[in-house]
C-alpha cells in the first residue's frame, strides 16, 4: 500500500497513518506493506509537517515517517498505489509504462463514498480547518477502503 502526493509532508504520510492506525485496530496489519512517498524531491528525509502531526495527535493518531521520493521501483514494488490529487496521478503514470503498473494506480477518492474521483485538497497554505478538512476527508475514505479490501480480499484478523 503506497499513498502518494506532492511533498510527502501532509496528505500522503497522514493517509499511511490513518491505514496504519485502522489497520492495527482490526488486526489486519500483517496482511499489508504501508508506506508513503512524494513526487517531489522537496521534502526529502523531512518529518511530517508540525500542523499535520499536531492535527493526527488531536484527532487520535500518532505519524512516524520520513519524507521521500516515488522511484520506479516502487511501481513493482506496491500492489496499490493510491495518488491524492489529479497532478500527482499523472506524474505517477507518466513514470510507468507497463501495463500491469497502470490498474494498480488509482485517485485516493476514488474510495470516498461522499465524492468519488475528487482529489485530497493540499492544505499546506491552508490554516487549521483545512488540515482537519483533509483528517476527514482521508479518514472516511480509508474506512471505505478498506471494507472494499475486507470484502475483495477475505482479510482475517490476527488471532
Ligand atoms: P503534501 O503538501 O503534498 O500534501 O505533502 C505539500 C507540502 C509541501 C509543498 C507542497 C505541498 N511544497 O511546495 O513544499
Amino acid at each position: 500500500m503506497l499513498f502518494v502526493c506532492l511533498g510527502n509532508i501532509c496528505r500522503s504520510p497522514l493517509a499511511e497513518a490513518i491505514f496504519l492506525h485502522k489497520v492495527k485496530d482490526k488486526k489486519f496489519d500483517h496482511w499489508f506493506e504501508v508506506d508513503s512517498c512524494g513526487t517531489s524531491n522537496y521534502h526529502i528525509g523531512d518529518p511530517p509537517d508540525s500542523r499535520t502531526i499536531a492535527n493526527a495527535r488531536k484527532n487520535g493518531v500518532n505519524m512516524n515517517h520520513l519524507g521521500r521520493q516515488l522511484c520506479e521501483n516502487d511501481l513493482d514494488h506496491f500492489d496499490f498505489i493510491l495518488a491524492m490529487d489529479q497532478s500527482n496521478h499523472r506524474n505517477i503514470l507518466r513514470l510507468s509504462n507497463a501495463r500491469d503498473h497502470q490498474q494498480k494506480i488509482s485517485l485516493m477518492r476514488m474510495y470516498d463514498p461522499h465524492g468519488k474521483n475528487e482529489e485530497v485538497p493540499d492544505p499546506y497554505y491552508g490554516g487549521e480547518q483545512h488540515f482537519q478538512e483533509v483528517f476527514d476527508i482521508l479518514d472516511r475514505t480509508m474506512d471505505n477502503f478498506l471494507s472494499h479490501l475486507e470484502e475483495h480480499y477475505k482479510l482475517k484478523a490476527k488471532a
